[in-house]
């Protein structure tokens, strides 16, 4: 039988990583969509050694550069032509107020808007596989946030609360109106909250401040293994076959927030993620 192709971002590490190994271990050939080329091999390397399998690869994408989002899926799609499994699972938390390389403020740049142009991107690929699955990696946290459409970017009155919530929401507002408008194919979109788990989730990756708190939190935390059950079990289990727009805890189906229910603030949120796009020459 022909080998079933998943991307996971920001594969390199935590939750990502352990998806990685999950996925391959199933014989499925995995593309660890990663940003940076050192910390890519190593985990490539790791992520070989655990599952005992081959058919992993690395491939750079940088979720705050358009133009590296655009490169990566050119790079796939000439490989592969086909994708079954997205697991949109890269996320950042910022305690300080940060802008990607395209001006937008970090978390909403990375966890919200360079997901939603990969997964367009990759649509045609999507959509040549049977029933695919895209699987969006969202939080608990969404339930504090709210779209600041009047300072999306968070300019005035910046706190990491406000911006990670918006982005987690955001990916919730993302699953829902896409799931509706692919419910004329047969590609399914989900999201999940993974629990709290002990990854490298901000934690500055040059300096390792924050590691020490993780420290202290870890007898309360799962591990990434536990943390990656829920975007597994949504990527591969026949029990989701047909289940689309859904948001899942604990491999069971979880409430979401009011806002995140609403389908006004989803359609609002598209049409601004899609105008944005295309200020800068992406398309649909
Ligand atoms: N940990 C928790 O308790 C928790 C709870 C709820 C939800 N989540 C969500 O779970 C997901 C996975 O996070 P984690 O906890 O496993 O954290 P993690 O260990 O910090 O992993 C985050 C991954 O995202 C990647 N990433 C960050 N910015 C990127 C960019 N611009 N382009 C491409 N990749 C980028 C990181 O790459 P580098 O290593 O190169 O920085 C890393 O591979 C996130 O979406 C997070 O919001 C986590």
């Amino acid at each position: 039988m022909k080998r079933k192709i998943a991307v996971v971002t920001g594969a390199n590490s935590g939750m990502g990583l352990s998806t990685t190994v999950g996925l391959a271990k199933e014989n499925i050939h995995v593309v660890m969509a990663c940003r940076n080329q050192q910390r890519g091999e190593e985990a490539l390397r790791l992520a070989k050694e655990k599952s005992r399998a081959s058919h992993i690869e690395l491939l750079l994408c940088d979720l705050e550069d358009f133009d590296s989002i655009s490169h990566f899926v050119e790079q796939f799609t000439n490989k592969w032509g086909m994708l079954d499994i997205l697991v949109n699972n890269a996320g950042v938390v910022s305690l300080k107020r940060k802008v990607t390389k395209e001006g937008y403020e970090a978390q909403l740049g990375v966890n919200h808007l360079g997901h939603f142009l990969l997964t367009l991107l990759l649509l045609d690929s999507l959509k040549a596989a049977q029933k695919a699955r895209i699987v969006n990696v969202s939080s608990g946290a969404h339930k504090w946030g709210r779209i600041h459409f009047e300072d999306i970017n968070l300019e005035t009155n910046y706190s990491v609360m406000k911006g990670y919530g918006q982005s987690k929401l955001a990916n919730i507002l993302f699953t829902k109106e896409l799931a509706k408008r692919l419910s004329h194919t047969d590609i399914t979109v989900n999201a999940l909250h993974p629990g709290a788990v002990s990854t490298n989730l901000g934690i500055n990756r040059s300096t390792g401040f924050g590691k020490s708190v993780y420290k202290v939190l870890n007898p309360f935390f799962q591990s990434p293994d536990k943390g990656a059950e829920t975007a597994l079990y949504l990527a591969k289990s026949t029990e989701v076959d047909d289940v689309t727009g859904g948001y899942f805890y604990k491999q069971k189906p979880a409430r979401v927030s009011k806002r995140a229910k609403d389908p006004y603030l989803a359609q609002l949120l598209w049409e601004w993620s899609e105008e944005e796009l295309s200020k800068k020459g992406y398309k649909k």
